[in-house]
C-alpha cells in the first residue's frame, strides 16, 4: 500500500485520529503531537452490561458496531478538522476482548486505507500510562502502575515509547477484585465505583483483610485471596447493616490500596526513580489517589495521576502513545491483528506487528 511517508509529515503538528474499543467503551479522539486533545468522545456501554453484573463480550462487540462510526464522526467534528487533515490513525489492538477490538481495528484500517495514511497499532496498557502526557510534563524514567478491570501491572517507563514490565498480578486484577467483591455484596456493576462511595463513610480498620505479598520482595500482585476473604467474612456475618457494609467496603478497599501503594513504592525505590504515574480505571479510586500521594511524596517521589476522564478507557490516551510511536517512525501493517492478553514475558519490547521506519 502506498502510505504517506512519515518523514514527509510536519512532525511538529501531527494530527492523529485515535480509536479505542477494547472493552465496553467505544471511543474516538483527535490528538495533536501526542499531547493536545482536540476531541475525545466516549460512548459507554456500562448501563447495558449492568443488567448482567459484568461485561458480556458478544453484546460489547455488537454495541461497538452500532456506535463506532457516529463516535468517529463526532470526534472529527468536535475537533473542527476535515478528514483530510488527519496524518495517521492510531488504534488499540490489545489487550482486550477480541470481538470488541476487531470493531475498532477494522474501522481504523478502513480509515487508514481510505485516506491513504499510516495505521499505528497501540498497546492499551502502555497507552493508559501515556495518558499522563495529555496533562503533565513528567521526566523519564518513571514507574508506571496500571490498575484496571483486567490488569494490574508495574512498569519502568524509560521514554515515551519504552516500557519494561516489572511485575503484574498473578490472578485477579485490582479492578476485578473490586468488581467481584461488590458482586458478593450485591452492589451494582461496576463495583469499584460503589465500593469507593460506600467506603467514604466506613471504618477502614474495622476488618483486618489480608495484604497479599505485602512483605515479600516480589513486584507481583495477588488479589484473589483478599476477594475470597470477603466471601468468608460475609458467610460468618450474614445480613450486614448499612454501616457494617460501609466498614467492609472501607477495610477491603484499604487492603487493596495499601498493597498497590507499597508495591509501587518498592518499584520506585528499586529503580531509583523520582516520579510515579498511576493510571487505568482503578486510578479513579479516591483512597488510592490520597494514599499514594501521602506515602510516595513522604519519600520524595512525585505522583502523577491523570484526571478521571483519562483514567477510564478513552481514545485520547491511544492518540497520545500513537503520536509518540509515529514520531519514532513506528507504524503498523494493514494485516495487524488483535491480541487478547498482555505479553506473558517480562522485559522490553512492544510486540504487535509494528514496523519501524
Ligand atoms: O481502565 P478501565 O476503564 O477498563 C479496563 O481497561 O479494564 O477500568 C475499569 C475498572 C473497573 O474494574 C472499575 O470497577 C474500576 O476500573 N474503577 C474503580 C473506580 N472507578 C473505576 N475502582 C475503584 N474505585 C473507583 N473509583
Ligand atoms: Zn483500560
Amino acid at each position: 500500500m502506498n502510505v504517506k511517508e512519515s518523514s514527509k509529515i510536519d512532525r511538529m503538528s501531527l494530527t492523529l485520529l485515535a480509536i479505542e474499543s477494547s472493552c465496553d467503551e467505544t471511543s474516538a479522539a483527535v490528538v495533536q503531537d501526542g499531547t493536545k486533545v482536540l476531541s475525545n468522545v466516549v460512548a459507554s456501554q456500562i448501563d447495558i452490561h449492568k443488567e448482567y453484573g459484568g461485561v458480556v463480550p458478544e453484546i460489547a462487540s455488537r454495541m461497538h458496531v452500532e456506535v463506532i462510526m457516529p463516535v468517529v464522526d463526532k470526534a472529527i467534528k468536535e475537533a473542527n478538522i476535515e478528514k483530510e487533515n488527519i496524518d495517521a490513525v492510531a488504534v488499540t489492538h490489545g489487550p482486550g476482548l477480541i470481538g470488541a477490538l476487531m470493531v475498532g481495528l477494522s474501522t481504523a484500517k478502513a480509515m487508514a486505507f481510505g485516506l491513504n495514511i499510516p495505521l499505528i497499532g497501540v498497546n492499551h496498557l502502555e497507552a493508559h500510562m501515556s495518558a499522563v502526557h495529555l496533562e503533565n510534563n513528567v521526566e523519564f524514567p518513571f514507574v508506571g502502575l496500571v490498575v484496571s478491570g483486567g490488569h494490574t501491572s508495574l512498569y519502568l517507563v524509560k521514554s515515551y515509547t519504552d516500557f519494561e514490565l516489572l511485575g503484574k498480578t498473578r490472578d485477579d486484577a485490582a479492578g476485578e477484585a473490586f468488581d467481584k467483591a461488590a458482586k458478593i455484596m450485591d452492589l451494582p456493576y461496576p463495583g469499584g465505583v460503589e465500593i469507593d462511595k460506600l467506603a467514604k463513610e466506613g471504618n477502614r480498620d474495622a476488618i483486618p483483610f489480608p495484604r497479599p505479598f505485602m512483605s515479600t520482595p516480589t513486584l507481583d500482585f495477588s488479589f484473589s485471596g483478599v476477594k475470597t476473604s470477603v466471601l468468608y467474612y460475609l458467610r460468618k456475618h450474614p445480613n450486614p447493616s448499612l454501616q457494617e457494609l460501609k466498614d467492609i467496603c472501607a477495610s477491603y478497599q484499604e487492603a487493596i490500596v495499601e498493597t498497590l501503594v507499597s508495591k509501587t513504592l518498592m518499584a520506585a525505590k528499586e529503580n531509583h526513580v523520582e516520579s510515579v504515574v498511576i493510571a487505568g480505571g482503578v486510578a479513579c479510586n479516591s483512597r488510592l489517589r490520597e494514599l499514594s500521594k501521602e506515602k510516595l511524596e513522604q519519600e520524595g517521589i512525585s505522583v502523577y495521576i491523570p484526571s478521571p476522564k483519562y483514567c477510564t478507557d478513552n481514545a485520547a490516551m491511544i492518540g497520545s502513545l500513537g503520536g509518540f510511536m509515529f514520531q519514532n517512525g513506528t507504524t503498523s501493517e494493514l494485516s495487524l491483528t488483535p491480541f487478547s492478553t498482555s505479553r506473558p514475558k517480562y522485559g522490553r519490547g512492544r510486540g504487535g506487528q509494528a514496523k519501524t521506519a
